[in-house]
């Protein structure tokens, strides 16, 4: 999708469809709206006094031939009540636009920021939206019939405005939008077609093309730093583990300057192992290496929008299967931290490979660590597919994550990790057990786990089991992988 900037008025720009939208509110018809509604000789007051144009969120009204304008069509879009209106809204108008838009093969549209957005934030937001909209999961559809792709999106509304801040934002807006569906496209991918050694090369290939140093590490070297934990997970199948470390190194780091891990699940496929899951759903846990693909996305934007801070992201990947050398219930592992890790539930995996992927960033000098993990399915049941679930061992540096999240628009919620929970994971005969010797709390448990290989470390869990994939399609974007956490991580680095 072709991305670019229109500084005409209004009423000049000559578009297929020019799009803005309207607030639910009395005097509707105001400010960029009032100017439109005037070279149309009054039809937007008309639509709203009507009835019509409510500004409901997300309604569309359609205005054909519209006089006095050079567009061929306007499409007023509803933003909801103003006092609720923001980024995470604009979003979603820009992003429901395009694809109600596409439904209609309209390949072209541009968008009239209202007086409000006309600034980098709006700019971006607008642009992240139609990105993340224009998404589909038909990758292997032999036949694409349903949506033409929107060839080219155009923003417009200089008026009172900076067109340089607006040019930067939606700069911004493609690196993050882009680097997001490249964590979509990678979680979207079935697991025949993304074992670990494909995931591994898939990072290569962005860490090369981005300019990013990357190191895979294969069997033979992860069997060298006695990653017991993620060995014991990968014996159960033929595909082999790796572990992708891809690092950014600003050209001013500091020395005593922070270094951001970020470390993340990425089971390719999780059957449970010997715990077997039950067949119905399982397909879906192909998706268990969205948080993987999360900082492999996070890490494409970074170099690209370049922080002030070295961030290098560590993920181990394995499949979970139940072959004959498969791990069972009982058996004791040793993590690369020394620590014993007795296995209760082969199902309990994620656990398992992100202590060895946390010990291995801080061996790689890591002093701040964020991890991502579909990793229980007992968030989903706490905060449903609303809500991340975040944990740590530092509130400052929890609040620091929360407040990224915010200004990103993506929903996360605090949870509680104390030290009660550790009196859960006691086992008899190792030193931990990777579940609970007790019933419920399971998405703090699995943090508590977590935690025994953090030590002193500053660290935040993220756990997007319920977030990381859409059940159901949503105007404003396709159903499947949402690139949880891309967003709150860019934001996180580049105010480190
Ligand atoms: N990958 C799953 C968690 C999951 C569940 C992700 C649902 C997405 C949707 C994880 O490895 C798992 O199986 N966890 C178990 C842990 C249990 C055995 C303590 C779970 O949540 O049931
Ligand atoms: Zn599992
Ligand atoms: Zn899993």
């Amino acid at each position: 999708m072709r991305l670019s900037f229109d500084t005409r008025p209004a009423n000049q720009i000559d578009t297929p469809v020019l799009v803005s939208y309207v607030f639910e509110k009395d005097n509707r018809i105001e400010g960029t709206l009032a100017a439109l509604d005037q070279a149309t000789g009054g039809r937007l007051k008309r639509l709203a006094e009507s009835g019509e144009l409510t500004g409901k969120a997300l309604e569309a009204t359609f205005v054909h031939d519209p006089p006095g304008l050079a567009a061929a069509r306007l499409l007023l879009v509803g933003a909801g009540k103003p006092e609720k209106f923001d980024g995470a809204m604009l979003r979603k108008v820009a992003g429901m636009a395009l694809r109600w838009l596409r439904t209609k093969s309209v390949t072209r549209m541009t968008v009239l920021l209202r007086e409000g957005e006309r600034n980098a934030a709006g700019a971006e937001a607008v642009v992240e939206g139609l990105l993340l909209a224009s998404f589909d999961s038909d990758f292997y559809k032999t036949e694409k019939k349903n949506n033409k792709a929107m060839e080219s999106a155009t923003l417009a509304g200089s008026e009172g405005a900076s067109v340089e801040d607006i040019e930067e934002g939606m700069e911004r807006g493609r690196i993050i939008g882009e680097a997001q569906n490249f964590t979509r496209t990678l979680v979207n991918e079935p697991s025949n077609r993304l074992t670990p050694r494909i995931l591994a090369e898939r990072g290569e290939a962005m860490a090369r093309e981005c300019g990013l140093d990357v190191d895979v590490l294969d069997e033979k070297r992860i069997a060298d730093l006695k990653m017991g934990a993620l060995l014991s997970v990968a014996q159960g199948s033929i595909e082999p583990p790796r572990v992708i470390v891809v690092t950014y190194s600003p050209a001013q780091a500091k020395s005593g300057a922070p270094v951001l891990g970020l470390v993340g699940k990425a089971v390719t496929f999780d059957t449970g192992g010997i715990s077997i899951k039950p067949s119905e759903g399982m397909e879906k846990m192909k998706y268990d290496m969205a948080g993987g693909a999360a900082m492999l996305g996070a890490m494409k934007a970074l170099s690209a929008l370049k922080p002030a801070v070295k961030v290098v992201a560590v993920v181990p990947a394995t499949e979970n299967m139940p072959g004959g050398k498969a791990q069972k219930p009982g058996d004791v592992q040793f993590a690369m931290s020394g620590k014993s890790i007795e296995v209760l539930n082969t199902d309990a995996e994620g656990r398992l490979i992100l202590a060895d992927g946390i010990t291995y960033a801080k061996k790689l000098g890591c002093t701040h660590l964020v991890d991502a993990a579909t990793l229980t399915g007992a968030i989903v049941v706490a905060l449903a597919n609303i809500n991340a679930g975040v944990f740590t061992n530092n509130q400052e540096f929890e609040d620091r994550v929360l407040a990224s999240a915010r200004r990103a628009g993506e929903k996360m919620w605090p949870m509680p990790l104390d030290d009660d929970y550790r009196e859960l994971i006691k086992s008899t005969i190792a030193d931990i057990q990777n579940i609970s010797s007790g019933r419920g709390g399971g998405a703090s448990v699995g943090a508590a786990f977590l935690r025994e290989f953090t030590d002193d470390t500053p660290w935040v869990h993220l756990d997007i089991a319920g977030t990381a994939w859409l059940d159901e399609q949503k105007p404003w974007a396709a159903k499947g992988p949402t690139g949880i956490a891309v967003r709150t991580l860019v934001e996180l680095a580049m105010n480190l």
